[in-house]
């Protein structure tokens, strides 16, 4: 299989994505793909995130992740995003780094990178298809090719989402954190990148 190069670019408040991504990274990896792990920055306020707990704390550890940079897009040959559900859509400190990408996208740089995306909800019809389309929005600008994840495994009949792993942080859910299920998805989905990417960029060499 060629080796690729797989980015996975995540925000996370109170550590959900963070460990999704995790689990993301892991699959890549198993894959036999190069992986980085990167966070977006923290664009709220310190007294927004001082007011909660579980976000002030979590920011404290993940502080030796690195922040991901415009080097990472073009590094990667495939990159998977992670962002909790705001309102239905994608969280602003993601959305912040996505605006930077203008100068890739004008050099044509964006275009033809495996993309996916996963997410979490506080409640199971929060918004988590309406978040990952809308950051798909982004994925068709730049020309990426999309890699759902859809029903290509026997653990995508027990998380469901077919755009993207999810998980369910509040009512119905895991209020401990993403279960083994939402992980093995998170590994699955991974794979498929990896492994779509692969087939690609060996193809292109061929
Ligand atoms: C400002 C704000 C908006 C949110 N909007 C939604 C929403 O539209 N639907 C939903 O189910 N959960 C919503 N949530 C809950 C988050 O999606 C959930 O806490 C998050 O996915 C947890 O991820 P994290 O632990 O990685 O930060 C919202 C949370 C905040 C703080």
């Amino acid at each position: 299989m060629a080796s690729v190069n797989v980015c996975v670019i995540y925000y996370s408040a109170t550590g959900n994505l963070h460990t999704m991504a995790l689990a993301a990274a892991e699959g890549a990896h198993r894959a036999g793909a190069s992986v980085r792990v990167r966070k977006v920055r923290e664009l709220a306020p310190p007294e927004a995130v001082e007011s909660v707990p579980a976000w002030a704390r979590h920011l404290q550890d993940t502080a030796d992740i690195e922040e991901a940079a415009l080097d990472d897009l073009s590094w990667a040959d495939a990159l998977l995003f992670g962002t909790p559900t705001r309102f239905g859509n994608v969280c602003s400190q993601l959305k912040a780094f996505i605006d930077t990408t203008g100068g890739l996208w004008q050099a044509g740089a964006l275009a033809d990178k495996v993309v996916s995306a996963f997410t979490a909800t506080g409640t199971a019809h929060g918004g988590q298809e309406s978040t990952i389309l809308a950051l798909s929005n982004t994925f068709y600008h730049w020309g990426a090719i999309i890699v759902p994840p859809g029903y290509t495994d026997p653990v995508q009949f027990r998380t469901g989402n077919p755009y993207g792993t999810s998980h369910v942080t509040g009512v119905g859910g895991s209020a401990g954190g993403p279960t083994e299920t939402v992980l093995q998805a998170a590994r699955h989905q991974a794979r498929r990148v990896t492994e779509t990417a692969a087939a690609l960029k060996a193809g292109r060499a061929a």
